[in-house]
C-alpha cells in the first residue's frame, strides 16, 4: 500500500541546502510525519522552523536513523560515505546529494522530469546529480528527443552558496571590507571571490579539467543514457550568492529551427522560457532565485557550426540544483510506492 506520511531525516539541516528543504516541506506540504534533524555535534540542540514548530537539531549518528522511511543526506562526500549506508541498514531509502555515490552502477542518478524510472533500479540509495548538471541536463533531453545531439560545449558562471554557507559569509565579508578599503582575506577559495572570478571549482585534474567539469560530463551521459555523448565544460565561480547560469553550445545531427527549440523548451516540464531579448528580456541569476523552474534564454543559431544552437540557461542551484530535485525523487518514490 502507498505510503501516505513518511517520517523523514535530513542531515545537513543546518546547511545552505538543509534550510531550502525546510522551505520546500512546508510549501510543498511534503507528507512527513516525523522530521528529525541532524547535523555536526557543532550544531546540537540548535531550533529549526519547520512548519511552524522549533525542532532540535541532534548530532548525526549511527543511531539516527531508527525508524526513518527517507534520509535526504546533504553535507559532505565524507559525511554520505559515512551515514548512507547506515541509514539503508536502517530499512530507510537515501537521497543523497553528494558525489559519493553518483556514478555507481546501482545508485541511480535522478532528474524526476528526465529519468524517475530508473528509480525502479534503486537498492537503497538514490543520488541527485550536481547542481550545474541538473539545469543543462533539464535543457538537453527534450532538444535531444527532438533531434539527437552530438556535441556539447557549456560554460558555467556559478554562485558562492553552491559551496555552503562558509562561502556565501566569506563573499559577504570580502564585498563590505573592499568597498570599504580593508584588507580581504580568503578562507574558503584559493583567492578573493568578491568582485573577481575562479575558473576553478574543485580539484583539478590530469586532463586539466577540473572535477566539478569531469561531474558535468560524466553525470550528463548517466542521466541522458548517452554513454559517449560529447561534452566540454568550463566552470567558473562568479561572486554572485544564488543560483547558477550556464552558456551552452550543442551540436546536432540535423538543423533545428530556434523558434521549435524555443517551442520545445517551453513545453516540457520545469522549464520556462524567457527570451525577449529586444525588450532586455532574459534569465539573469535575480531572475531564478527562489524559484523552482529552470529558466531559458538567448536561444539563437550557433553561427560557428552547421546545426548549432546557443542558449543561457538559469537555474536556483539550491533548489532545482538540489533539495527540490531531492525532494521531487522523494515524492515520485512515494507515488510508486518504492517507500516501504
Ligand atoms: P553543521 O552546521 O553542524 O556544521 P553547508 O554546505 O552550507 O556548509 O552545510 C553543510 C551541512 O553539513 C551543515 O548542516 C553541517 O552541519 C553538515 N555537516 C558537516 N559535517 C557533518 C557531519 N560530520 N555530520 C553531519 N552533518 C555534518
Amino acid at each position: 500500500m502507498i505510503k501516505s506520511k513518511v517520517n523523514i531525516a535530513i542531515v545537513g539541516a543546518t546547511g545552505a541546502v538543509g534550510k531550502v528543504f525546510i522551505d520546500l516541506i512546508h510549501e510543498r506540504n511534503f507528507p512527513a510525519n516525523e522530521i528529525r534533524l541532524l547535523a555536526s555535534q557543532r550544531s546540537a540542540g540548535k531550533l529549526i522552523k519547520v512548519n511552524g514548530n522549533d525542532l532540535t537539531v541532534s548530532t548525526t549518528t549511527n543511531d539516527s536513523f531508527e525508524n526513518i522511511d527517507i534520509a535526504f543526506i546533504s553535507a559532505s562526500a565524507d559525511v554520505s560515505r559515512e551515514f548512507a549506508p547506515v541509514a539503508v541498514k536502517n530499512g530507510a531509502i537515501v537521497i543523497d546529494d553528494s558525489s559519493a555515490f553518483r556514478l555507481n552502477k546501482n545508485v541511480p542518478l535522478v532528474i524526476p522530469e528526465i529519468n524517475a524510472d530508473d528509480l525502479l533500479l534503486h537498492e537503497g540509495i538514490t543520488a541527485i546529480p550536481n547542481c550545474s548538471t541538473i539545469q543543462m541536463a533539464m535543457v538537453l533531453k527534450p532538444l535531444h528527443d527532438k533531434n539527437p545531439i552530438k556535441r556539447v560545449i557549456v560554460d558555467t558562471y556559478q554562485a558562492v552558496s553552491g559551496t555552503g554557507i562558509e562561502a556565501i559569509n566569506e563573499l559577504s565579508e570580502q564585498t563590505k571590507n573592499y568597498v570599504n578599503s580593508k584588507d580581504i582575506s580568503s578562507h574558503v577559495y584559493p583567492h578573493q571571490i568578491a568582485f573577481n572570478l575562479l575558473p576553478h571549482i574543485e580539484p583539478f585534474l590530469e586532463s586539466g579539467y577540473t572535477n566539478e567539469e569531469q561531474k558535468m560530463i560524466n553525470e550528463t551521459r548517466k542521466i541522458l543514457h548517452e554513454p559517449k555523448m560529447l561534452i566540454s565544460a568550463t566552470c567558473v565561480r562568479v561572486p554572485v550568492f544564488y543560483a547558477h547560469s550556464e552558456a551552452i553550445h550543442i551540436e546536432f545531427e540535423n538543423p533545428f529551427d530556434p523558434e521549435d527549440a524555443k517551442a520545445i523548451l517551453g513545453n516540457f516540464p520545469g522549464i520556462v522560457v524567457y527570451d525577449d531579448p529586444q525588450n532586455n528580456q532574459y534569465p539573469m541569476p535575480i531572475t531564478a532565485v527562489n524559484k523552482n523552474e529552470v529558466f531559458v534564454g538567448r536561444i539563437r543559431k550557433d553561427i560557428s557550426c552547421k546545426n548549432g544552437l546557443a542558449l543561457w540557461v538559469v537555474s536556483d542551484n539550491l533548489r532545482k540544483g538540489a533539495a527540490l530535485n531531492a525532494m521531487q525523487i522523494a515524492e515520485h518514490m512515494i507515488k510508486m510506492d518504492l517507500i516501504k
